[in-house]
């Protein structure tokens, strides 16, 4: 069977975790590729709200069993929070859960680096969520890194011990004030890699190809979006990992030839939290509306998200690298009610009009060039079927698969599980 994919389109937050728990029943298994703690994957189902960081989205379906792959980086700390908050829905996650030996471990010291490199950068900073995963993508790269199947080991500790150190001493090299005191921090790292060490540790690549050959179906859940991808992102306002599709392939040791569809989501409007360009970025009060009505504060770090319009010149770029094969739109209903709708199609840079997404998107290199939309007034919160949306609306959809050449196969109209409509 092959493998489908979901990932974010913009700069994160376009609601995945929503669309993966909605899609889950169709898939065995569910399988997280890449990041770590830095994400936030908000569910709602029956007047529950729930933020899942590290672990799949699956994890509230009786029957998915739910996979943590190799490309994704875990703080014992963050993950065993994240086990404590399912405590209360009664899920069997030592059966339900596995993790591959070969992700990588957050140390509390990754933190701490992160903290300082972001302070020393001074205005220039990334805008990071400060959850390490910088420092320990570096490791991992630098092949430094300390992996879930290490602490198998008995020895982990020394290695654990040596890198630790060493961190401290580039902290000392930033020379900036961060306040942390390691042997708390350590006590509290300590029992948490216990804790994880009850889960089952998997080597995950043969579990997935065996799987496969067994005819399970796999979701692939990704995390963040395209445009903070490592090397396709708005560098360097991004990310560590390639949160694109061939991080799913690298992340999770799965075929490109296995990969079927590749679910693209997307808001009908663009957000962005953190530092970095933001072509149509909204400064007036139309950005604060769609922050207020559409509740956009990040759900790790509570920051406020910047706004503005739909950017189809990052949204092609994004469905061009990911190969996308089916679109989903999210947040619809937070556009109703504005008089005027725009979209970006083109850019101007450097005295020209383009349509691709250039090496440069700051404001001194680009300037958004708009279509305007007629908007619609109706609350679609309530609406069940596709036929009850508003003219207006299925314009601006139509125009959407008109440029995109994908169809939209999924419009949501509200946080809860079942305002999805399926087109
Ligand atoms: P880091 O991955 O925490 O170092 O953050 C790097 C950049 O990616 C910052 O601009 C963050 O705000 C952004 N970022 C990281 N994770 C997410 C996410 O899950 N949603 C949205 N933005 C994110």
């Amino acid at each position: 069977m092959a493998v489908d994919l979901l990932l974010g389109l913009q700069w994160g937050d376009e609601g995945k975790g929503k669309i993966v728990d909605v899609l889950t029943s169709n898939y065995n298994i569910i399988a997280r590729f890449q990041g770590g703690p830095n994400a936030g994957h908000t569910l709602e189902f029956d007047g529950i709200k729930h933020v899942l960081r590290t672990i799949p989205s699956g994890i509230f379906h009786d029957k998915s069993i739910n996979v943590i792959g190799n490309g994704v980086v875990i703080d014992p700390v963050v993950f065993v929070k994240e086990l404590e908050g399912l405590d209360q829905f009664k899920i069997d996650y030592k059966k339900k859960l596995i993790i591959s030996r070969k992700a990588h471990i957050i140390l509390p010291t990754h933190r701490m680096l992160d903290a300082a490199s972001e302070t020393a950068k001074g205005k220039a900073k990334i805008g990071s969520t400060l959850k390490g995963i910088g420092p320990t993508y570096m490791d991992k790269t630098g092949r430094n890194g300390i992996r879930v199947g290490d602490l198998e080991l008995a020895d982990w500790k020394d290695k654990y011990r040596a890198l630790a150190n060493k961190h401290e001493a580039m902290i000392d090299f930033y020379n900036v004030q961060i306040e942390y005191d390691l042997e708390e921090l350590e006590t509290e790292f300590f029992e948490a890699v216990e804790r994880l060490k009850e889960l089952t540790f998997i080597d995950s690549e043969e579990y997935l190809y065996q799987a496969q050959k067994a005819g399970k179906t796999i979701l692939a859940e990704g995390a963040q979006g395209s445009l903070l991808d490592i090397d396709f992102g708005t560098y360097p306002f991004v990310t560590s990992s390639n949160t694109t599709a061939a991080g799913a392939c690298t992340g999770l040791g799965v075929a490109p030839n296995q990969i079927g569809d590749v679910y693209g989501i997307f808001k009908a409007y663009t957000t962005r939290v953190g530092s970095g360009p933001f072509p149509t970025e909204l400064f007036d009060e139309i950005g604060a509306d769609m922050a207020r009505i559409g509740h956009e504060f990040g759900a790790v770090t509570g920051r406020a998200r910047r706004c503005g319009w739909l950017d189809l010149v990052a949204l092609k770029y994004a469905c061009q690298v990911n190969g996308v094969t089916k679109l989903m739109m999210m947040k619809g209903d937070v556009l109703s009610g504005f008089k005027t709708l725009k979209i970006c199609t083109s850019y101007t840079y450097k005295g020209e009009t383009i349509t691709h997404l250039p090496y440069n998107i700051e404001p001194e290199n680009v300037e958004p060039i708009y279509s305007e939309f007629k908007g619609w007034k109706e609350d679609l919160t309530k609406m069940t079927d596709k036929s009850q949306f508003p003219k207006e609306l299925n314009d601006y959809i139509a125009f959407l698969e008109k440029e995109l050449e994908i169809p939209i196969t999924v419009v949501s109209v509200g946080p809860d599980r079942k305002q999805t409509i399926f087109m």
